[in-house]
């Protein structure tokens, strides 16, 4: 459990390339999100399987979370090396399902908002 949300996560063999990918699912309950966090070194990608996530995208250059974006189910978020966000179940109401996949494995940073005001 992290902030409320159920995280399952699985190391999958790329047999393929030889790399390791990671596989999580996350079930977000009504009004949940994560804290402010990057992704060091991974990619990620991340659909939507059920209700609805927001994701707040942090702008270096102001120090604000300056986008605000909203995905439905079967959409496909994908997270940048270089992203720090914040994702959140859009519903006070329903959960919400979310399916990750990271290359190489996750390592995140999470970070103070008064750290990322600095
Ligand atoms: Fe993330």
């Amino acid at each position: 459990m992290k902030n409320g949300r159920k995280i399952e996560y699985i190391k999958i063999p790329d047999l393929t390339y030889g790399n390791v990918l990671e596989e999580a699912k996350i079930v977000w309950p009504p009004g949940s999100k994560s804290d402010p966090h990057d992704h060091r070194k991974s990619t990620g990608h991340i659909w939507i399987l059920e209700g609805a996530i927001y994701q707040k995208v942090y702008d270096k250059k102001t120090k604000k979370f300056i986008k605000l974006s909203i995905y439905d189910v079967g959409e496909l978020i994908i997270e940048t090396p270089d992203i720090i966000h914040i994702m959140g179940n859009a519903s006070l109401i329903e959960f919400a399902v979310t399916k990750h996949i990271y290359s190489p494995p996750l390592r995140m940073k999470y970070y103070k908002l008064p750290e990322l005001k600095k």
